[in-house]
This record gives C-alpha cells, sequence and structure tokens, in this order.
C-alpha cells in the first residue's frame, strides 16, 4: 500500500546514498529471507526505514546524535550554497534581504533555533541586532564555531532543544528558524509555546520548513518526485531504527490545519504564511528539491507570527 511506503527525507536521503555508495540499502519493517524463506540477519549498519509515531524524547535523543555525526558532511555540502553570513529560507535560496521577513532587527534582541552552524545569527548580528544562535548539536554548533575563528568573529552560541529553551520569558523581539527544529520534533506545538514565552509582547516569529505537501511524494528531484504516494494526512513520522531498534534518526510532519492550530493555541497571530516559488536564477538540486519540482510544488512554507503586544 502506498500509505506504508517511508518516503525520504532530505536528510534520510543523504544517509541513503552514503549507504548505496557502501553497496547497502536501507531496509523497510520486513523480514529479509534468503532463496529457501529462511530470516537473514540485517547488516548492522543499514536501518529499518518505516513510518510510525515517534516519542518526543526518542526523537530529541536520536536526532543530536544524528546531527553531530553529520555536522561536518552538511556543512561541506551545503555551506557555499548557505554562505556563512547569509539568512537563506530554505533550498529554494531566498535570502531574507529579498522576503524582508524578520522585520527590522538593529538594536533588537533576536534568537535563532536551529541554527546549524550560525550563518542565519551571523547575518542578523551583520544588521545590528544582538543574536544568540541556538540549535541542539553540539556538532552543529561546533561547524559554527569554526567559521567563527576563520572570519574573527563570535556569535554566542546555546546548546538546547528548541521545544525547551533555556530563556526568561520576554526575553526576545524575534525568533526564527530556518529549518531548524520544526520538522525534527514530535510536537511542533511544544516549540511554537516555547517561541511565545521567550518573545516580548509585539515580538515576532519566523519559521521555515518542508511545505507538508511534500509529504505526499518521494523525495527525489525528478519526474517520479511528482507522483503522490502518500496521503496528505498520514501524520506518522519519518523513522530510522538501526539493528538494536533504536531511533536513529526522526522527520515529523504536520498538516497546514495542524500547523495553525499549534501556532494559535500557542497566543501567537499568524500574519503571513509564504510558500515561495522556485526563483528562475537558482539551478541547484538540493535533495529532493529541485528547479523541476519547484515548478510545480511547493517546497517550502515559512510561517510569521506575532505575540500580541
Ligand atoms: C537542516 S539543518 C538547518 C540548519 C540551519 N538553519 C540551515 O539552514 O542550515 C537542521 C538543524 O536543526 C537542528 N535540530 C534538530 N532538532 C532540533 C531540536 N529539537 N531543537 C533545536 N534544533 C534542532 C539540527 O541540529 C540542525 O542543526
Amino acid at each position: 500500500m502506498p500509505s506504508s511506503e517511508p518516503t525520504d527525507t532530505r536528510a534520510a536521503r543523504k544517509s541513503r546514498e552514503a549507504r548505496e555508495a557502501r553497496g547497502s540499502h536501507p531496509v523497510e519493517e520486513r523480514q529479509r529471507l534468503d532463496d529457501d524463506g529462511h530470516s537473514l540477519p540485517r547488516p548492522d549498519d543499514v536501518p529499518t526505514v518505516t513510518r510510525a509515531p515517534v516519542d518526543a524524547a526518542e526523537a530529541v535523543r536520536a536526532n543530536r546524535g544524528w546531527w553531530d555525526a553529520n555536522a561536518a558532511d552538511y556543512y561541506d555540502e551545503h555551506g557555499a550554497f548557505l554562505g556563512d553570513a547569509e539568512l537563506v529560507w530554505g533550498p529554494e535560496g531566498w535570502r531574507e534581504s529579498e522576503l524582508g521577513l524578520l522585520g527590522p532587527v538593529a538594536g533588537r534582541d533576536v534568537l535563532e533555533v536551529g541554527a546549524g552552524a550560525a550563518q542565519g545569527s551571523r547575518y542578523v548580528a551583520g544588521l545590528g541586532a544582538r543574536v544568540v544562535a541556538s540549535d541542539l548539536s553540539g556538532g552543529m554548533l561546533a561547524a559554527a564555531r569554526r567559521i567563527d575563528t576563520a572570519r574573527d568573529g563570535a556569535v554566542p552560541l546555546v546548546q538546547c532543544d528548541g521545544c525547551a529553551l533555556p530563556f526568561a520569558d520576554e526575553s526576545f523581539d524575534v525568533v526564527f528558524t530556518a529549518y531548524g527544529v520544526l520538522p525534527f520534533v514530535a510536537d511542533g506545538g511544544a516549540f511554537f509555546a516555547e517561541a511565545a514565552r521567550v518573545l516580548r509582547p509585539g515580538g515576532r516569529l519566523v519559521a521555515a520548513e518542508p511545505h507538508p505537501i511534500r509529504w505526499c511524494f518521494p523525495d527525489v528531484p525528478g519526474h517520479e518526485g511528482l507522483t503522490a504516494v502518500t496521503p496528505y494526512w498520514d501524520r506518522r513520522a519519518y523513522t530510522e531504527r538501526d539493528a538494536r531498534g533504536a531511533l536513529t534518526y526522526a522527520e515529523t510532519h504536520p498538516t497546514i490545519e495542524s500547523r495553525v492550530a499549534q501556532i494559535v493555541a500557542a497566543g501567537l497571530t499568524l500574519e503571513q504564511l509564504r510558500e515561495p516559488r522556485w526563483p528562475p536564477h537558482n539551478p541547484q538540486t538540493w535533495g529532493g528539491w529541485s528547479p523541476l519540482r519547484g515548478e510545480y510544488l511547493p517546497g517550502t512554507i515559512i510561517w510569521v507570527a506575532r505575540r500580541p503586544a
């Protein structure tokens, strides 16, 4: 059944490609049998891929490990596209300098969540903001520190889960994330509640993530990626488990309806929902995001919300 077929995701696709290069493939949750019907042991480094609900704490643990292990590769692969001091909202390549979603930041307190190597934070610091870059993964923050050292500057870095921010209430004027926390947590509502808590009244939240419609389609850049295989309303997470059954990676996904409900429940006012089109000047494929798919489907959704004054 199509609904039981896990679709690849941006990060998972990368680990699949690495495994394929080694001649091994992820297996779905079914027994592998030899020609005589006897079950075969699963190679240790081949994860079981399935769609299933995930526990919040387990997802945090798994994704911290995955991003720690893949931080250097992520930067090698995408660092040039992202730029070391640019805020790029997604694989379409739209920059904050083009979309202007954050509003004025000079002299304001700004928090980036799921900051990775803190490129976006460096951009807003360059505009005169007092910025803190936070991320779950020490590996990603180490990449941030390496960039800072090379540039002879330093963005303040904090390691934390975006759903448990270690900041006092009403500490920031702007909170933002570009493909950071939201795709990876079991409960996106917990992130919006935390963002609302640390924002000052009147403060703004901008959050970019994969567009929910993407989950219907295989995460491949070509024509195969244009045929829906999974119901839009199937909210089960994409999961990978190792040979011992431990969760090693999880990506979760909302419907638009569920995200709006989370934003409203957090007491935020939704001001904009953006679905940026693929720009003609970006020829670059990033996992399943490509100029071809970008012609037909939105790849990124960006939520702009405000804590009421
Ligand atoms: C696709 S990268 C995006 C990084 C950066 N914003 C960019 O555009 O390159 C996803 C980031 O989210 C972080 N992340 C995953 N789960 C998180 C969580 N629960 N809280 C905060 N950050 C998380 C990862 O460590 C990783 O740095």
